[in-house]
């Protein structure tokens, strides 16, 4: 199904439903993070080449705009289908590309079908209001405005490497039900399993130039693609500083943010300590903490510290660790400079008295799962975003001291509080200084129905499939005078 994406693994651009490559030749080297060897290559795009692929996006957006709705929603629920039916094969390829474990990479397709079917059917619903203007002072009964949600035009997404089919799709389905045209720009590495999902919407039948891909490499195209007049909305998921840089130079256009976090799981000392640990565990290391949602730190009350570490020792020990091919659930690091940072934090954290309760233990970019123990705040670890299996735990004396050091980060994605006191939890989730608190549970993004979103560094805007599908249109008023 995905032969005519490629030629001899060099992987091309959907441009105007056509798979095309760039005229200057250049190509970008994928290499797999589990062995270092080339998995395939990418089309290295040149500025005119952008130019074209957005002015070919702006013209088929119209025609797009124009389908009704339950046809853009057949269109998705085939893609989902679609998905489905090759998971094996995407499975295999996110297990090469981004060095996922075996079950995280087909849970990541499963999920991204249903993201799909639900959003082609909330599309369904995108009804408008009517407006009487006689409740507003001075007014009567003399008009009507009729209010209708349309399309914004061009969006441009932006995809991180962690989870290139999931993180695309889910700025791609709401874009396109809302009758948006979108360039998909994936991460380099995770390009090869994007590219596969834009073929899958292609096949589906999405119109020519509905969705166009551009790869490149970000320091030659990122700004100029950023920056253009013609796109209309830029739906970017990475870290806060690409993020922030991007806020800044595309100017005044509409955007949603999903950015880095440092999310903390407090652990009260009324908690399931047993089952905080479980956790907490679950949440910090699964695809090896590269997950901006991924538990980063534990503040825990002194009382329980003890036993909570050694129930999460415990659990930490038991994680297999290696290849995803070989069924690891810690699997490498997306490269070396990634797994280079974690080790910087770890160093800096026993350098300053960090006690190591396991890990440390480090083979070229697979490294293995760290947990620390009375952590403080003068150490990097405390503050810092590792994307890497590395866990601090920071001892507190009480709850005013965990919303704190919660609300000192710079980040504010998510948190978790374990306690049996709904009161204390209320009392906390209200206090916390993030988009998402859970109770008794890891953070985590999903369903992908709740509203997602980061504050602070970590965010602008609200992601989740209804709020999404808001996100990329925009009311139209049309008033009728009805005297
Ligand atoms: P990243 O380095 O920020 O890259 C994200 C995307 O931005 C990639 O597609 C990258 O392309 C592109 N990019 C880089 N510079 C650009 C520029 N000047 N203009 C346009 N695009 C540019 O992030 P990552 O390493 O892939 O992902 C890890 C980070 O993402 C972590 O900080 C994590 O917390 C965050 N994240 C957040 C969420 C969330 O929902 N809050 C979800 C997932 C990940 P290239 O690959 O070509 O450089
Ligand atoms: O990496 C960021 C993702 O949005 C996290 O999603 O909590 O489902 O792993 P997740």
């Amino acid at each position: 199904m995905f032969d005519n994406i490629q030629e001899n693994k060099t992987f091309k651009n959907l441009y105007n439903g056509e798979w095309i490559v760039s005229k200057s030749g250049n190509t970008i080297d994928i290499y797999s993070p589990n062995d270092n060897s080339c998995i395939g290559k990418v089309q290295a795009f040149e500025k005119e080449e952008v130019n074209k692929t957005i002015e070919n996006s702006r013209q088929s957006q119209k025609l797009w705009a124009d389908t009704p709705i339950n046809e853009r929603a057949s269109i998705l629920h085939k893609t989902a289908e679609l998905l489905e039916d090759n998971l094996e094969e995407l499975s295999q390829l996110l297990q090469m590309e981004i060095a996922k474990d075996k079950e995280s990479s087909a849970s990541e397709i499963r999920r991204t079908a249903d993201f799909i079917r639900f959003t082609a059917d909330e599309g369904k619903h995108m009804e408008g209001e009517t407006i009487f203007p006689d409740n507003f002072p001075g007014y009567k009964r003399d008009r009507v405005s009729i209010v209708n949600r349309i399309p914004i035009g061009v969006v441009l997404a932006i995809s991180p490497f962690n989870y290139p089919i999931n993180l695309s799709a889910s700025k791609l389905a709401p874009a396109l039900i809302a009758g948006n045209s979108v360039i998909l720009k994936p991460p380099t590495q995770g390009a090869l399993s994007a590219l596969h999902l834009a073929e899958i919407f292609n096949r589906a039948g999405l119109p020519s130039g509905v969705l166009n891909t551009v790869t490149g490499k970000s320091s030659e195209i990122g700004d100029y693609i950023v920056s253009h007049e013609d796109i209309n909305f830029i739906n970017f998921t990475g870290s806060t500083e690409v993020g922030k840089h991007i806020a800044k130079v595309a100017g005044k256009v509409p955007m949603l943010m999903e950015l880095g976090g440092k999310d903390a799981a407090i652990v009260l000392e009324d908690a399931d300590v047993g089952e905080a640990a479980k956790q907490i565990v679950a949440g910090a290391y699964s695809y090896s903490g590269q997950r901006c949602t991924a538990v980063k730190r534990v503040l825990a009350v002194d009382k329980i510290a003890d036993t909570l570490i050694a129930e999460m020792n415990c659990l930490i020990s038991k994680l297999k660790v290696g290849s995803p091919l070989e069924g690891a659930q810690i699997t490498p690091l997306i490269n070396n400079e990634a797994a280079n940072f974690v080790q910087e934090l770890i160093d800096d954290a026993i350098s300053k008295g960090a006690k190591l309760i396991i890990g440390n233990k480090r083979n070229n970019n697979l490294m293995y799962p760290s947990l620390f123990d009375y952590v403080t705040t003068d150490m990097r670890l405390a503050w810092e975003e590792p994307f890497g299996p590395i866990l601090p735990v920071i001892r507190v004396k009480n709850t005013n001291e965990a919303i704190q050091i919660s609300n000192a980060s710079q980040y504010g994605l998510q948190a978790s509080v374990f306690t049996s006191s709904i009161k204390d939890a209320f009392y906390i989730a209200n206090k916390l200084e993030v988009g998402t608190v859970h109770i008794n549970s890891k953070t985590e993004r999903g369903p992908d129905h709740f509203p997602f979103l980061g504050v602070k560094a970590s965010g602008m805007g609200t992601q989740g499939i209804r709020y999404s599908i808001e996100a990329m249109s925009r009311p139209k008023s049309v008033v009728l005078n009805i005297n």
